[in-house]
């Protein structure tokens, strides 16, 4: 009966030296990783340029609606004008809401996206005079 005791106290002070090493060795791997999780791969242009389509037209492309087309509107203007509408500089009904839910990556994701786009012919987006390409 004693050495059964024994035996147990040996087995638990074993198992509990045990537990020590292993928190000893997890704990200073468990502070040294990331509090946050990795970051997602950012969202393309392209992407996000969906969710103007229903105003702006599919890949910001229209004829000459009463929405303004994206297409072929120069990155800096257009990051520009999204910045005011963020900021309030430019007033609007509903841009300033839009432009409220993006970030700078976004909006240079979206330009780089809508400038390569080429505008619909003959629509006042094609006679744009900022536009790369635009006949002066
Ligand atoms: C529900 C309709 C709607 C949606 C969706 C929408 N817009 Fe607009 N957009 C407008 C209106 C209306 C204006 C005119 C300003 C105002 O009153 O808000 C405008 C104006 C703009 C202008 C200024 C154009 C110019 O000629 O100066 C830009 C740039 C623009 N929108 C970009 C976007 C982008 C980028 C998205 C998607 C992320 C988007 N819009 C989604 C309705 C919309």
């Amino acid at each position: 009966m004693k050495r059964l005791l024994l035996a147990m106290v040996l087995t638990g002070a074993a198992a509990s030296t045990g537990l020590l090493l292993a928190q000893t060795v997890t704990a200073p791997a468990a502070a040294a990783a990331p509090a946050t999780p990795p970051a997602l791969p950012p969202v393309s242009g392209e992407a996000l340029a969906h969710t103007c389509a229903a105003c702006h037209g599919t890949q910001g492309r229209l004829g000459d609606e009463a929405f303004m087309p994206l297409a072929g509107m120069p990155a800096t203007q257009f990051v520009a004008t999204m910045r005011d509408f963020r900021s309030g500089a430019r007033p609007a009904t509903l841009m300033g809401h839009v432009a409220r839910g993006l970030n700078d990556d976004d909006l240079r994701a979206m330009a780089a996206y809508f400038e390569r786009q080429s505008p619909a012919p003959g629509s006042a987006a094609a006679l744009n005079p900022l536009r790369p390409g635009a006949p002066r």
